[in-house]
């Protein structure tokens, strides 16, 4: 496990991230654990004592992320890692375009990472250390016909985090995109996906790969595979429905 001393999770409810949360606060790491559900957050900081600090907050709030930061680094005394989990993914039907729903897919999944990210980005180049995790998904590998938004946000934050990884890597500090498959969280419940990753499980292996630079997927078998399906062409994409 990383020797990470403080930490924000942002997404910290729920799934992966309160996954995230969980193992950093047992490793002996002090977590800021952000979310809306403040009962989940205030749940988790139960099971730590001392070590997880409930912050109620709603990532749509842009203009309130810098004081916010400031404040809770402040209370952190601290920072090595910020982790953004925070995302949705509503359910979108073939010949749907909801304009709600895609408005609330950019919101949390793509501007309000760059709300904290940008947060962490410029105290980090100050301090010339610490680590960026964004959690992006082998969905924004393609674009699919099922889930046009959510496969663009995640495109976009991972764009945006490589950008970020080429302005901060001279300054020592790590910008991390993960690209989990199927995980069995609330987002994918309804789905009923078939061996699908357990939250523990992608927390663990994300906080691994925190250790370096750039972009990993979980699973040696999804670089592969992934590797494969970003060089089809898109007329071919298009044909085989993958
Ligand atoms: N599950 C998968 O198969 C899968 C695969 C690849 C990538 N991912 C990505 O992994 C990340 C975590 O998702 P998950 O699967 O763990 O889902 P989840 O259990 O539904 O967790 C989503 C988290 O995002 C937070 N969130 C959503 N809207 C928010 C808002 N407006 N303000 C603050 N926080 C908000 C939720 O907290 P509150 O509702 O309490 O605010 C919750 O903590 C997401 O970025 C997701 O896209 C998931």
């Amino acid at each position: 496990m990383a020797p990470y001393k403080h930490a924000i999770v942002i997404g910290a409810s729920s799934g992966i991230g309160a996954e995230i949360t969980r193992q950093l606060a047992s490793s002996g790491c002090r977590v800021a654990a952000v979310a809306r559900r403040i009962d989940r957050l205030e749940q988790l900081a139960e099971e730590h004592k001392g070590n997880v600090l409930p912050v109620e907050h709603d990532v749509r709030n842009y203009y309130a992320v810098p004081e916010l930061f400031q404040q809770i680094t402040q209370r952190l005394n601290g920072l090595d890692l910020v982790v953004y989990a925070a995302g949705v993914m509503p359910e979108v039907g073939l010949h749907e375009y909801c304009f709600e729903k895609d408005r609330a897919m950019v919101e949390v999944n793509f501007l309000a990472a760059i709300a904290w990210m940008n947060e962490a980005a410029s105290r980090f180049e100050n301090t010339k250390h610490g680590t960026i995790v964004a959690i992006g998904s082998v969905a924004g590998d393609r674009g699919r016909a099922g889930q046009p938004v959510y496969n663009a946000t995640k495109a976009g934050l991972t764009t945006y985090m490589e950008a970020l990884r080429n302005r901060l890597g001279s300054y020592g500090v790590r910008v991390v995109t993960v690209k989990p498959g199927p995980t069995q969280t609330e987002m994918t419940e309804k789905l009923h996906l078939k061996g699908a990753m357990a939250p523990s499980t992608a927390a663990s292996l994300i906080l691994a790969k925190s250790q370096s630079s750039g972009e990993h997927y979980l699973k040696p078998t999804h670089a592969v595979a992934f590797a494969i399906i970003r060089a089809i062409p898109s007329w071919l994409f298009q044909k085989l429905k993958i």
